[in-house]
């Protein structure tokens, strides 16, 4: 079967329709519902313990083909949607859900031709939704700390799009020096934050934020959650934060059987948005002081000398579970990315 031409253009939607071709990712699903995501090469071919299924039935086949290995199992074609690239994808630190993903797109208002700052990368995931929604002529700069972390980032995000996305800048380096240093005041329209400390950037995020723009910061506990809303009310700059976490229930749909799923994912973290006031202004609204004891504070109510307190807020305090170096290397190598000494 001859291939049929390679589309031309950055990241628009003629790469998602049509006839697979040569290149792309095609996931397949079997009769017991198991997924395999597979990228179509020239003479390639798909094993499983029960035969193989040669890459050239697919190209040029319209999506939800159904196609038969040696053996005569059948697969359903499809390309992955964003949602199951994020959940299938290696990753280095854990990965903001599609659900929660959606709720940063809608609630923090990330349009087309948006300029985004967004801290840390970890894997991507959020990144890819970020880009999706500022699409190629808006404009998101991703910071991440850890360059092992940042690699693994690129890899799985370029391997979404099928290469660069020309609306991403990707910085290695902390929040807190990248932001100032890439950005002058107000140039930036939307903040988003999924970090362990956003309290300690609110700083640098209130000096690059527009005046109205949002801050939307995603955290794990509601320790995290409470700090970051009693300093941002400290802080002065920005309006009365809200906070809510979304839970979704999948339900199970057979015949009269139509219930509610068993199994749910139970926790994943919670959302705070804020605006960015004008400079000089004061929000007319009720401003709490933090409950006494909740961390330290000075007697005006603003964050206070910690005594070593911060060691307090690490990965292992907050119950997140790191990856571990050989994992990390193992991602990196998984999204075709050099070793960092290479
Ligand atoms: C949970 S992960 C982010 C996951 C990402 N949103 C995703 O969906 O794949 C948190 C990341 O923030 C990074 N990080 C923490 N503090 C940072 C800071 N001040 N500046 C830049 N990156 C930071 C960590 O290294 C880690 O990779």
């Amino acid at each position: 079967m001859t291939t049929p031409p390679a589309p031309s253009g950055p990241t628009g939607a003629h790469l998602r329709r049509g006839v697979f071709r040569l290149g792309e990712r095609v996931q397949l699903t079997d009769a017991r519902g198991r997924l395999s995501t597979i990228t179509l090469t020239e003479d390639g071919a798909f094993h499983t313990h029960r035969g193989y299924l040669r890459h050239d039935l697919l190209v040029g086949a319209p999506e939800g083909t159904v196609v038969q290995n040696t053996s005569g199992v059948e697969y359903l074609a499809l390309r992955p949607l964003l949602a199951d690239h994020v959940l299938s994808m290696p990753r280095g630190a854990a990965v903001v859900y599609p659900k929660d993903a959606g709720q940063v797109v809608a609630m923090a208002d990330i349009y087309p031709g948006a300029r985004v700052l967004e801290a840390g990368v970890g894997s991507g995931a959020l990144t890819m939704s970020l880009l999706r929604a500022v699409g190629d002529e808006g404009a998101v700069h991703s910071v991440e700390r850890r360059e092992d972390f940042a690699a693994i980032a690129r890899g799985n995000v370029e391997g979404f799009f099928g290469g660069p996305h020309p609306a991403w800048t990707l910085s290695v380096g902390d929040l807190a020096d990248v932001a100032p240093a890439a950005h002058g005041r107000g140039e930036v329209d939307r903040v988003v934050l999924d970090m362990l400390a956003p309290w300690e950037n609110i700083d640098a995020v209130a000096g690059v934020l527009a005046p109205g723009g949002v801050l939307i910061a995603y955290v794990a506990t509601t320790t995290q959650l409470s700090r970051t809303a009693e300093d941002l009310r400290s802080d002065g700059r920005f309006t009365e934060p809200e906070a809510w976490e979304s839970m979704v229930r999948g339900w199970h749909l057979e015949g009269l059987a139509v219930r509610p799923q068993h199994r749910m994912v139970g926790h994943t973290g919670f959302l705070l948005t804020t605006r960015r006031l004008a400079d000089g202004v004061e929000a007319p609204l009720r401003k709490r002081r933090p409950a006494k004891g909740s961390y330290p504070v000075t007697p005006d109510g603003r964050p206070g000398d910690d005594g070593g307190e911060d060691e307090l807020w690490t990965a292992e305090g907050l119950g997140e579970r790191l990856p571990s170096d050989k994992h990390v290397r193992r991602a990196r190598r998984a999204v075709g990315q050099p070793p960092a000494d290479a």
